[in-house]
């Protein structure tokens, strides 16, 4: 490898300060067109949004394998980073050497018309080399930095919860089964059921829903933690905002009641915009343009204005007040819809809302309960153009009370001892929340359909790739 030198990204290529006598790119073609006595090549790395041009003179000598190059090919590039005459970019690579590495045919489907987001779905090993889905995945990956950065620079200790697990965490029973049980010949009990002491954890085991339950465990030891893994809920829910496997950030503090946890949740999702604000300005304009016209002085407006909060009754009466024909009936007791909770936000308080103080019924088991004794100290985080995007609480921490809320729920104490032992050994008031990454993501982009932010996801009847 000694007469090699090491490739630089396109986004370096562009931000040069100075001309490079030998500079190594490598890529695809975007677009080619030919002049008189050269083509114009089009590179794209991924590494940012931008091409840069690559000059292939005719000197060249595979000058005829250049000009059949097409849009989808990848090529390596030897040359020279030079000032670029053409408008709008302030490098361009004359070219000394063109390595064509591998070709594409005609039949390579991004082309340079504009393509639905429908048909760039069904292509999804591909789509990432578009302009809107380089930008989306970019700002994925630097979303995901940004919150471990948040979480680290407050003193949080990150938690790797299991991702196979015992308990339904949110009692919804959306769970997908991991079992090792041959499915033709499963081992019987002796009333005939499956045998799941005879599997392979010897009992019931799932994919895990959230990882709270776990992450308490490591609050009420480590004071300060969180957790930031996929999650996955087997829900029948055909919507833009549902994924069968997404992932969600978890925190949970020791010591934190509910307001703490309001507070915590407006601050992360605050900062979150103000990073992406910093780090990703050409995505975010890109989105700006083509996806979402009002998104970058929605954003702005969110991190300048302090977020509404409302009890759960209070909601339900502006609900009822707001003259709104709604499709899904407003009454206590009812869950929210995405209807209400876009109502609220968009329409009523235009700007993120938190609503908290839920009825006790419609909440799962470990939520704390009210001195009223008909509500739980939940919260749900509600953001324009998206409606929920945190859920949270302060937890239980009083052992029989939660005892009572598990039978209340049909739960059986005895299953989870190991939980209960929190409140038993040094309980403290805590609180967490979840933050779904991929609402975030929606909320961050302007794109309003939670499979154009996952790379491959899943939904209901659809796992491919
Ligand atoms: O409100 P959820 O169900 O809360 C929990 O799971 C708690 N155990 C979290 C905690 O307190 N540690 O989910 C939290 C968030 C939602 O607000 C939403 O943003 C996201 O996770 N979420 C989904 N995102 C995409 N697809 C789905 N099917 C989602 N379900 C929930
Ligand atoms: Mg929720």
């Amino acid at each position: 490898m000694s007469d090699t030198f090491s490739p630089i990204s396109v986004k370096d290529a562009l931000r040069s300060s100075a001309p490079i006598a030998r500079i190594l790119v490598q890529g695809w073609v975007r677009t080619r067109r030919d002049a008189k006595d050269f083509s114009f090549i089009e590179l794209n790395d991924g590494s940012c949004l931008r091409n840069l041009q690559i000059i292939a003179k005719n000197l060249l000598a595979n000058y005829a394998e250049v000009q059949r190059l097409t849009t989808g090919a990848s090529i390596i590039v030897e040359g020279e980073l030079v000032a670029s005459q053409g408008k709008g970019q302030s490098w361009e690579v004359v070219a000394e050497k063109i390595d064509i590495v591998g070709l594409a045919d005609d039949s390579y489907p991004l082309q340079k018309k504009g393509h639905t987001p429908e048909f760039l779905r069904e292509i999804a090993h591909l789509r990432p080399r578009s302009n809107l889905f380089g930008c989306v995945f970019r700002v994925r990956s630097r979303l995901a930095f940004a919150i471990h950065k948040f979480f680290q620079e407050r003193g949080f200790v990150y938690v790797h919860t299991p991702i196979i697990t015992g308990s339904d965490c949110e009692g919804a029973g959306e769970l997908f089964r991991v079992t090792a049980i041959d499915a033709k010949n499963p081992p019987r009990t002796k009333n005939g059921e499956i045998d799941y002491t005879k599997d392979f954890f010897a009992r019931q085991t799932y994919l895990t829903v959230s990882g709270q339950l776990e992450v308490e465990a490591f609050a009420l030891s480590l004071s300060k933690v969180y957790t930031f893994g996929p999650t996955f809920r087997a829900e029948n829910s055909n919507t833009s905002r549902h994924a069968n496997e997404f992932w969600m950030i978890e925190p949970e503090m020791a010591f934190c009641d509910l307001n703490g946890n309001m507070d915590l949740a407006e601050e992360i999702v605050k900062y979150l915009i103000v990073d992406l604000r910093e780090n990703c300005p050409e995505e975010l304009g890109l989105f700006a343009k083509f996806v979402d016209k009002e998104l970058l002085a929605r954003l702005d407006f969110v991190v300048e204005r302090a977020f509404q909060r409302v009890s759960y009754i209070e909601a339900i009466e502006l609900l009822k007040k707001s003259g709104e024909r709604f499709e899904f009936p407003v009454e206590y007791g009812l869950n929210l819809q995405s209807e209400h909770e876009r109502w609220l936000t968009e329409r009523h308080f235009k700007c993120p809302v938190t609503v908290f103080n839920y009825p006790k019924e419609i909440k799962p088991f470990y939520m704390r309960l009210n001195d009223d004794n008909k509500t739980v100290t939940a919260m749900d985080l509600l953001v324009p153009g998206i409606g929920e995007i945190v859920g949270g609480s302060q937890r239980e921490e009083r052992l029989e009370v939660l005892e009572t809320n598990m039978r209340r729920h049909k739960m059986d104490p005895a299953d989870y001892k190991w939980y209960l032992d929190l409140r038993r050994y040094g309980t403290v008031p805590h609180s967490g929340f979840g933050l779904g990454f991929e609402r975030m993501l929606m909320f961050l982009t302007g794109v309003s359909n939670i499979r154009d932010v996952i790379p491959f996801a899943r939904t209901p009847g659809s796992a491919e790739f």
